[in-house]
């Protein structure tokens, strides 16, 4: 099973192992990174391991492959050396492994380590182009049968995941370490045990030494949320696919009701550039099920086997599972939309209520959908006119853009106003994309967004006098119907409740740290 290891990157010994008890529940093994100490904090590293008590990894890493290092090479191997020395009997004194570059060439090294039971890591970065055969350079990597092969490479899109993924199934028989460092990477480190790794590198991420590889998870969620330790062959994968994918709740809705209810399953943000290379990736993963968010709710059509009704009806789908024919997609915005709508404004329908929407992408389409099934009247208005009027030509509503001519539309439709596009959401311009329009205070504002919280559209409703309410709610409750489609059960009451009691604010609070 792959192991946690914490790297540890604190200036000073003694703040390295201040971290390292505060988070030692978490952790499998450690990584002292030597280059990040002080100076003259260097000279003592030797004692290390046995201040540590568990497994340590002696790691110096020079700026050339993304560390700190910047003396010479003679200086660098005379520290290795030093680290290395005076081996002790009881090897749980000694470091458990060196990770050397695949270019270190000092062999008296590399016999003293293995001599005294210290593993030798056999390390490659690759930090800017990709090199086109990587099982190949794994293979000419190798140097003796017991080493770890370890491949670090930073990933600049799904494709370069891919490559890894599909290297490190070629590549079996021998112990390796993969990583793919950056933002597209993250589920690597995740499903550290599925890419065929070792262990996994993790920071503590809340302690301002932090200053890993980037991408790197946080200890505490990955062992805690994510339930590192448990996820085995046999564990299921769910996960949420996007992009830029930050401000999802997912993964901690799903996290924690499979923990509620002991499940065997694992959730996982899998931010992607490209929906067709991350299918070969998931293929590989043997995911089960998907949640589809931003910008991918359309894109995502195309791969699907059989799909809801309601799919074909909005031409959105925010929810896949594996069948025996492939991809099954459906729509749990809609009805997650209607039910959170009808509730906050305590109706059955929507007849004689003329609403706005604002925004024309596929989550303004499920909203249209929704509001002409439960008997509303709308006028659609967005940046870009003739999307707007697609989705109004379908309902039989009117259009406009989100100028003088469409807010003076408008105001015969405002009892209650959507706001569905992106503006305002956290990553995104923080901007009122309704600031032409003056509320009067009797308007019902709805904005999709929840993170943040409160958007500058909804805070100026609020001031005005208007009843709002955000997305959190709806988006609770499309993510029980995707669990229905996932399982084919719904979630069980009581692990709901307790759900919603921690609610919006362990969510927040959660981002915030
Ligand atoms: P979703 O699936 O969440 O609806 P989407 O399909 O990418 O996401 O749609 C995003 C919506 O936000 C669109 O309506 C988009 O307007 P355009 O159709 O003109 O692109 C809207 N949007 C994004 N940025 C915007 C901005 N700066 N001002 C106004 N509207 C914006």
């Amino acid at each position: 099973m792959a192991k946690i290891c914490l790297c540890l990157t604190g200036k000073t010994i003694k703040r390295n192992l201040e971290i390292l008890n505060k988070y030692r529940k978490f952790t499998d093994m450690a990584e002292l990174r030597v280059d990040c100490l002080d100076p003259d904090e260097r000279l003592h590293i030797r004692r290390f391991p046995e201040l540590a008590g568990i497994p340590v990894i002696l790691t110096i890493r020079r700026d050339i492959d993304g560390g700190y290092f910047t003396g010479g090479e003679g200086a660098r191997v005379k520290l290795l050396a030093n680290g290395l020395a005076y081996a002790n009997a009881d090897s749980r004194l000694n470091f458990a492994y060196v990770d050397i570059e695949e270019d270190f060439q000092v062999p008296s090294l590399e016999e003293a380590a293995r001599t005294f039971g210290t593993r030798i890591i056999r390390s490659c970065h690759i930090l800017n182009d990709l090199i086109e055969d990587i099982p190949a350079k794994m293979k000419s990597m190798r140097h003796a049968g017991d080493e770890i092969v370890k491949m670090a490479v930073s990933v600049k899109s799904t494709r370069d995941v891919k490559r890894v993924f599909q290297a490190s199934k070629s590549f079996t028989g021998q112990d390796k370490i993969m990583v793919c460092m950056g933002h597209y990477g993250i589920y690597s480190r995740i499903l550290a045990e599925r890419f065929g790794s070792f262990l996994t590198y993790t920071s503590a991420l809340s302690e301002n030494t932090a200053i890993g590889a980037p991408g790197q998870m946080d200890v505490r969620e990955l062992a805690e949320l994510y339930r590192f330790r448990k996820i085995t062959k046999k564990t299921k994968v769910y996960g949420v696919v996007g992009n830029p994918l930050k401000a999802s709740v997912s993964p901690w809705f799903f996290n924690t009701v499979f923990a509620l209810e002991n499940n065997d399953a694992v959730y996982v943000p899998f931010p992607v550039n490209s929906i067709r290379d991350f299918f070969v990736i998931a293929k590989g993963l043997d995911v089960q099920g998907l949640s589809i968010t931003v910008p991918f709710k359309e894109a995502v059509l195309p791969e699907l086997s059989r799909n809801s009704e309601v799919v074909g009806s909005v031409g959105a789908c925010n929810t896949i599972h594996r069948t025996n024919e492939g991809w099954y997609g459906d729509n749990t915005d809609c009805a997650g939309f209607s039910a959170s709508l009808l509730e906050f404004l305590g109706r059955k329908n929507l007849k004689f209520k003329k609403v706005t929407i604002i925004g024309a992408g596929g989550v303004s389409r499920a909203v249209a959908s929704e509001i002409f099934r439960m008997g509303g009247k709308a006028i659609v208005l967005n940046r870009t006119v003739h999307k707007a009027r697609n989705i109004a030509l379908k309902y039989n509503f009117r259009w406009g853009g989100l100028d003088e001519n469409g807010i003076e539309m408008m105001s015969k439709y405002s009892d209650v106003i959507i706001q569905t596009s992106s503006v305002g959401m956290e990553g995104y311009e923080a901007d009122d994309p309704l600031e032409l329009y003056s509320f009067t205070g009797k308007e019902a504002v709805m904005d999709l967004i929840y993170t943040p919280a409160e958007t500058p559209f909804l805070k100026r409703a609020a001031a005005a006098g208007c009843r709002t309410i955000n997305g959190f709610d709806m988006v609770i409750r499309q993510a029980c119907m995707q669990y229905s489609n996932f399982f084919g059960k719904d979630i069980p009451q009581k692990n709901l409740l307790q759900i919603n009691s921690l609610g919006a604010n362990t969510w927040n609070k959660i981002r915030s740290t």
